[in-house]
């Protein structure tokens, strides 16, 4: 038996599934948990909206449903609810995404990507913000009442996830 020191997986305020059985075992097996595209893959930044247009082949977010205008458009109201929770706190949308996911369990550590200098040190900064268990609950209530549009992957590797 190889004993597992963390698993990486999706996981933000737009994909929350690992918390249906993932991190329950986790917490259990004391494996730490890394969230990849903890930013949504750029849309909980508010960089994207329904205007943004991807390169098929150079950007694979051309091919994610998530990802198509209907869909970023439809789920504007998330980035509202964090523009709503930082702007009185002075945190950008980005730096509300990673605390949520930092305040969730010590063990679980996001890896947010970017290609620019400024935007890593805002999101560092989602690293000092401390959320209070009521502010955690706020949040989390805010982004649950929103029913995130589309699917993650296209129908044919979803399939082969869900095997
Ligand atoms: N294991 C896997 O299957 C898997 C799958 C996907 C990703 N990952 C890993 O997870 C990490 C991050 O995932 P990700 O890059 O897909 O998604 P992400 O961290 O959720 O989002 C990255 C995107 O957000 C933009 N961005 C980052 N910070 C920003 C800010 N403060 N303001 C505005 N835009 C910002 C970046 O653009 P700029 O570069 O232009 O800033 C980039 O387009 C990477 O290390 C990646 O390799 C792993």
């Amino acid at each position: 038996v190889q004993p597992l020191t963390a698993i990486q997986s999706e996981y933000s305020l737009m994909w929350k599934n690992p918390e249906k059985g993932v991190l329950p075992l986790c917490q259990e097996l004391g494996i730490g948990f890394v969230p990849y595209s903890p930013l949504g893959r750029g849309y909980l930044t508010d960089l994207l909206n329904e205007q943004t247009k991807f390169v098929a082949g150079k950007d694979n977010r051309a091919d994610l449903p998530r990802f198509t205008a209907e869909a970023m458009k439809a789920n504007r109201p998330l980035i509202d609810a964090l523009y709503a929770f930082g702007n009185p706190r002075g945190l950008t949308p980005a730096q509300v995404a990673l605390a949520w996911l930092l305040a969730q369990k010590p063990w679980i550590v996001p890896i947010p990507g970017t290609t620019k200098l400024h935007r890593l040190e805002e999101n560092l900064g989602g690293a000092s913000v401390s959320l209070s268990a009521d502010e955690l609950r706020q949040l989390t209530d805010a982004s649950a009442a929103i029913q995130i549009q589309d699917e993650r992957y296209p129908e044919s590797a979803q399939r082969m996830i869900d095997r």
